[in-house]
């Protein structure tokens, strides 16, 4: 198969889940105060987590850090059940999430606009397919140019000069513009819906104003900053950027079942151990999702998102996520893509790149993979993501932890492999000349992905090489 030492296998579910007991290598570790939250929960539904023993245990934990929590504020939690988001694309449909996730919208512009701007890397990626197929011969050829791989056995460098090429530069720089623009609309104009006057969903997503978006993407150079949005006064939007901080916090489920019957799940508790407050009491700890709001005017969040007033805290106000669960059906209607990601922002760039590389001829769902980028208009910088550290991801079986520095194992300094990234070449140059700041995005988002062979052959199944996960199921 095309790409075997990269991508990860697919379509291969284990004859039975496979579970921490099965390995006696890794300890078994048991919650036995969880477990009487879940059985809480089993027993008397959301009451036996907002009301009761589990939730004075949670307004203890939160008093003695300091914070106002109060029984009362747990009892007034109500679930708010919404349609998702539907989209046509391709002949197909799309649901996905809807505000108060981000996800949904971005994902659907996105993939609009690179729909419109087809004409502009469409030739561009085949010419880039054949350039690069020629290099890698040529490279499996001659050891010397193999770089940190020359100490690798034959096959691994047969295998590596099969990567196939997934984008040319224009592409790169067209799906970077897109992403720019969408993530500018996030900023500006997303919040809870149920606190907004209007739901701007239906306006952002207007064929007429992509195609006035589109026609603004500029195939040879990035616009200034400022011109990927529309409000006139940004100066509460212009943050410094931050680091993205580590991809521990979200998991993402995406499950068919034998009838054919599709969820995709995303959960978050935000950062890792999220607001690292613990209920002893019942073995869990809290979220920090506040942080998903705008709580410092002008101020980026953790992962150097900046957003609106929309999106300021108020009682009973949902913050704006970026959670991406998506779920594709064919002309038919029947399921075809489950899909969606841990990572913060990076959930909705890796969701998409995974969606649409899963469909384009070759790659299904080991389309996760593939090396990838992200950009969110603030900060102004295009992480690219070097192939190297999937590569070397998959090839450790491990995921993200078990290296300090990933690329240091490759026995060399960062830069200096990303700038001979085999998979990108000189592709890097071509996208610094049209005005892009590259930075290597060492953690990319963790997606999990059930496709539909389109060769007839059953369901694929992939789990992001980055984060050491395995489909499970039959
Ligand atoms: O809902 C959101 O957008 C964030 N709370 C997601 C955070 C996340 O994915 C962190 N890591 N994996």
């Amino acid at each position: 198969m095309r790409g075997r030492f990269i991508l990860p296998e697919p379509a291969e579910p284990q004859e039975k889940h496979r579970t921490r007991a099965d390995k006696d290598d890794i300890p078994f570790n048991t919650n036995p105060r969880q477990a009487d939250a879940l059985e809480s929960i089993a027993r008397f539904g959301l009451d036996g987590f907002y009301l009761g023993p589990v939730a004075q245990a949670v307004v203890g934990a939160v008093k003695r850090h300091g914070g106002g929590l109060t029984l009362e504020d747990l009892c007034a939690v109500r679930v708010r059940e919404a349609a998702p988001l539907t989209a046509a694309w391709r002949g197909k449909t799309i649901h996905t999430m809807p505000l108060p996730s981000s996800g949904g919208i971005t994902l659907v512009q996105t993939l609009g606009l690179m729909e419109h701007t087809r004409p502009i890397w469409e030739k561009a990626n085949a010419d880039a397919a054949a350039r690069m197929d020629a290099l890698l011969d040529d490279t499996a050829r001659d050891p010397a140019k193999r770089g940190p791989f020359a100490e690798t056995d034959g096959d691994k460098a047969e295998a590596l000069a099969e990567l196939p090429p997934a984008f040319s530069p224009a592409y790169a720089h067209v799906l970077a513009e897109s992403f720019k623009h969408a993530f500018a609309d996030r900023a500006q104009y997303l919040g809870d819906p149920a606190f907004m006057p209007a739901d701007p969903t239906l306006r952002l997503l207007d064929p007429a104003r992509l195609d006035a978006k589109a026609g603004m993407i500029d195939p040879d150079r990035t616009l200034d900053d400022a011109d990927y949005a529309e409000a006139e006064n940004l100066s509460d939007l212009l943050p410094q950027s931050a680091p993205p901080p580590d991809d521990h916090g979200t998991s993402h489920f995406s499950v068919v079942d034998r009838w054919g019957n599709a969820v995709a799940c995303t959960e978050t508790i935000n950062l890792s151990f999220g607001s690292r407050i613990f209920v002893t009491e019942y073995g869990f700890c809290l979220n920090n999702q506040m942080d998903d709001f705008q709580t410092r005017p002008g101020e980026p969040n953790a992962f150097g998102l900046v957003q609106s007033d929309r999106n300021l805290p108020q009682p009973g106000k949902c913050p704006l996520s970026s959670m991406t669960p998506t779920i594709v059906l064919d002309g038919a209607g029947r399921v075809e893509t489950v899909v969606g990601a841990s990572g913060g922002p990076r959930i909705i760039t890796g969701t998409v790149q995974s969606l649409l590389m899963a469909h384009e001829p070759g790659f299904g769902a080991a389309a996760v993979g593939l090396p990838r980028i992200h950009h969110q208009w603030k900060p102004a910088a295009l992480l690219v993501e070097p192939a190297a550290v999937p590569a070397l991801l998959h090839l450790h079986g491990s995921g993200f932890g078990d290296s300090a520095d990933p690329l240091e194992e490759l026995g060399g300094q960062g830069e200096e492999v990303f700038d001979e990234d085999i998979f990108w070449g000189a592709g890097l140059e071509e996208l610094r000349r049209h005005g892009h700041a590259i930075r290597p995005m060492i953690e990319g988002a963790a997606v999990q992905i059930i496709h539909r062979d389109p060769a007839g052959n059953g369901w694929q199944a992939a789990s992001d090489p980055r984060k050491g996960g395995a489909p499970a199921g039959r």
